[in-house]
């Protein structure tokens, strides 16, 4: 692929490109050992993906917007990102390098492109940590008080957010949640340490999730009362005025006109689903973390693909099965709770597994922090290579070999985050962040596609373009339910903004590629790295 040269002056340096020779250089120059294979691949993209979303948001969905019809809100995410993830297997089997999404918009787009990519990816990876430790704190906070150590309850929330009790009853208001600080300080210390998440440990630790679900899913089946499933949609709340149309089709287009028109929060109803199926995205986050590992991988052109779409099938499996039961043992209105699968489990009377699910729980969300977080520090170490952050956030700590200084930096980002924030917002925010990330990955499969034609893929994504086209539009749709809250709206907007100023301010004078500067391997540096004997 042509380039742009490499020292242009004037405005057309925003959009000089990375050649893709450049990356795959930096890809031979790479110290990274290429262990990885399909099987470790899926089991590291399912490792950080089933997390908070299912374990916490998903009653918090059903009770707010869907109902028991959150296993449609299930199915239409599911197939969403399915579109994604072929435009992701496309993208990380052409450019197996380990930057994942900013690395791709570098070598396609330019570099103002990988710079906006590189901003939305700290809302899909640092704020996400701090969502998943607020997810966290819930079931740490429910073990310890089954152990009979009471957290006061002021200090498990953010500033202003109700706490409840398991009977549903306000307890408290939030001060800061105390719990979710901690434990992010806890794996950003193990981070600094280089206390690297072994393929080994990430496999035990996804083994114990899955045996954890799976294990919910087949005794919870058999507890499953039909009543709470129906209806499977309940009527929207307010109703719609009298006399207007309620067949399906009025229903759905309904539903669209809603989302567009800015009353995004609908109750139940077709809307609900829709707005549901936007809430419980969160819980597909992280099958593109496998894109981030293509350095490593023993055979990026096949095993990528597997990876990348084999934990997106099995999550999604595993999600429909186990929001189908969870809504099938707890009525729905009641699960707007912080730990609602050990919630039905309790329902059914086993304490001791419910037990077992809360420890599964915390073993299985502190293993996506890990990820999340270790995988914010190697973008943004990218990116301070490629001269677009300060240095200082690519210095290798000279005894632990970590870019420690990153780290601390990405640390006090997420504690401040993830005690001061709700959850919702959390949620929100990282969805925007990631819906509008994946949105530019579809479209560079396109952009891609066009001024590289003769690029070497071995996977291309099916039925091209109505995928990527259909993914970045349904992201896009997405996208604007959720901007269509009165505080993520105008957050979103500011936060783009605020970078894209930066940019011109800082990156743009700084930029390796725009000196002429070629970066050696990103991976040259001796760190430890995650998820790798
Ligand atoms: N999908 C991940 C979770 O639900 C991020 O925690």
């Amino acid at each position: 692929m042509a380039s742009v040269p490499q020292s242009s002056i004037g405005l057309g340096r925003i959009f000089q490109r990375k050649s893709v020779a450049q990356i795959q250089s930096e890809l031979e120059h790479g110290e990274l050992k290429r262990s990885l294979g399909a099987l470790n691949l899926i089991l590291l993209g399912i490792g950080c993906i089933i997390g908070t979303g299912i374990f916490v948001l998903t009653g918090l969905a059903a009770a707010r917007y869907s109902g028991p019809a959150i296993t449609i809100s299930f199915v239409i995410t599911g197939t969403l990102c399915a579109f994604v993830a072929l435009c992701y297997a496309e993208l990380a089997s052409a450019l197996p390098v380990s930057g994942s999404a900013y690395s791709y918009s570098y070598a396609s787009m330019g570099e103002i492109a990988a710079w906006v990519m590189g901003i939305l990816l700290v809302l899909e990876y640092g704020l996400s940590a701090s969502t998943v430790a607020v997810g966290w704190s819930g079931y740490a906070v429910s073990v310890l008080q089954d152990l009979g150590v009471n957290v006061p309850p002021a200090l498990t929330a953010a500033p202003g957010v109700p706490v409840m009790d398991a009977a549903g009853h306000v307890v408290a208001t939030g001060v800061m949640n105390l719990p979710a600080v901690l434990i992010i300080a806890a794996v950003i210390a193990l981070l600094v340490r280089g206390v690297s998440e072994s393929a080994t440990v990430n496999n035990i630790i996804v083994g114990v999730k899955l045996t954890v679900v799976i294990a919910f899913i087949a005794i919870g089946v058999r507890y499953v009362n039909p009543h709470n499933l129906t209806p499977l949609v309940p009527p929207q709340i307010p109703a719609p005025p009298p006399g207007t149309p309620m067949d399906m089709p009025h229903q759905i287009l309904r539903a669209l006109g809603q989302v567009f028109m800015g009353d995004s929060n609908s109750k139940y109803g077709v809307g609900g689903v829709i707005t549901g199926a936007a809430r419980i995205f969160f819980a597909y986050l992280g099958f593109e973390a496998v894109s981030t590992a293509g350095a490593e991988s023993k055979n990026p052109a096949k095993d990528m693909p597997i990876g990348i779409i084999g934990a997106l099938v099995i999550c999604t499996v595993l999600y429909i099965a186990t929001s189908a039961v969870l809504v099938g043992i707890v009525p729905y209105p009641q699960l707007d709770n912080p730990a609602p699968i050990a919630l039905a489990v309790d329902r059914i009377g086993m304490p001791w597994f419910a037990f077992l699910v809360k420890i599964g729980a915390i073993a299985g969300l502190t293993s996506v922090m890990l990820v999340l977080l270790y995988g914010q520090t190697r973008i943004f170490y990218t990116m301070s290579r490629d001269g677009l952050l300060p240095k200082a956030m690519s210095v290798v700590h000279r005894k632990f070999r970590t870019p420690w200084i990153n780290t601390i930096f990405v640390g006090i980002m997420a504690c401040s985050a993830a005690g001061f924030i709700s959850l919702d917002d959390l949620a929100d925010l990282s969805n925007v962040g990631s819906l509008a990330a994946f949105s530019l990955v579809c479209i560079t499969v396109i952009y891609l596609r066009v001024s590289s034609p003769d690029l070497h893929r071995p996977f291309r994504t099916p039925l091209y373009p109505l995928v990527p086209i259909l993914g970045a539009g349904m992201c896009l749709f997405l996208l604007k339910s959720i901007l269509n809250k009165p505080k993520t709206g105008p957050f979103f907007l500011a936060y783009v903004g605020v970078g894209i100023l930066l940019y011109f301010v800082y990156g743009l004078w700084n930029s390796k590629l725009g000196k002429g500067v070629v970066v050696e391997g990103h991976e040259a540096a001796p760190m430890e790295l995650p998820h790798t004997d």
